[in-house]
């Protein structure tokens, strides 16, 4: 089954078969050595000021972070993410004194598109979900008050559609679609609908 993107105009292949599963491998762990390279990517992200303000904390299927942050996900996310080997809660830091942070939810989106690029490279798959409960993460963590758990990505190996109920399993194999480019980039006045 490809999942692969339908492109207009040739990209990266990691870029084009890149996609969200949320059927993990249930049989299959993972360690922070398996995640280091996809980290590093993330580390290399760049960044406004090159402030890198973001952190990832990270849950392995089995121990207490992990079960901490499945508890805290919420709707449908909890149904499917704790199958995966990894749960990461990214987070940026919030600093309403310093202009130069306005841009530190925009960075850490980025670190984690990096995060999610090197993963796929290395064989495995990354859904990052904002259905979480945001405070309730922050306390489980006594995370400082100035930063701000934004999202949290499962990491794993790919299961197969039939480990999800019904209606995920019919998400899992739908085409995956976009915008069209032309209706997304414009060279003059922004386009009337
Ligand atoms: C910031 C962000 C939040 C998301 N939140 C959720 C979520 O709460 N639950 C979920 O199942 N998927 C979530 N997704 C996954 C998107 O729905 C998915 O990336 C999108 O449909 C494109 O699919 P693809 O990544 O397979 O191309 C989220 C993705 C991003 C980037």
């Amino acid at each position: 089954m490809s999942r692969d993107a339908e492109t207009s105009a040739p990209i990266l292949p990691v870029l084009a078969q890149r996609w969200s599963p949320r059927s993990f491998d249930p049989t299959k762990s993972l360690t922070l050595a398996d995640l280091t390279p996809a980290f590093e990517a993330a580390r290399w992200a760049p960044s406004a000021n090159n402030a890198q303000e973001w952190r990832f904390l990270v849950g392995f299927r089995g121990d207490s972070t992990f079960e901490t942050m499945t508890a805290n996900l919420s709707g449908w996310n909890a149904s499917w993410a704790p199958t995966a080997g990894a749960i990461v809660v990214g987070m940026y830091e919030d600093d309403p004194e310093n202009k130069a942070r306005d841009y530190a939810p925009y960075d850490l989106g980025q670190a984690v598109a990096h995060f999610s690029v090197q993963a796929h490279a290395d064989g495995l798959f990354v859904h990052q979900a904002a259905g979480f409960e945001r405070d309730a993460m922050a306390l489980a963590f006594n995370l400082p008050e100035t930063w701000k758990p934004f999202v949290v990505f499962a990491v794993g190996h790919l299961g197969a559609p039939e480990l999800l109920n019904e209606t995920l399993q019919a998400r899992e194999i739908a085409p995956r679609v976009r915008r069209p480019l032309d209706e997304t980039v414009f060279t003059g006045p922004f386009p009337s609908a």
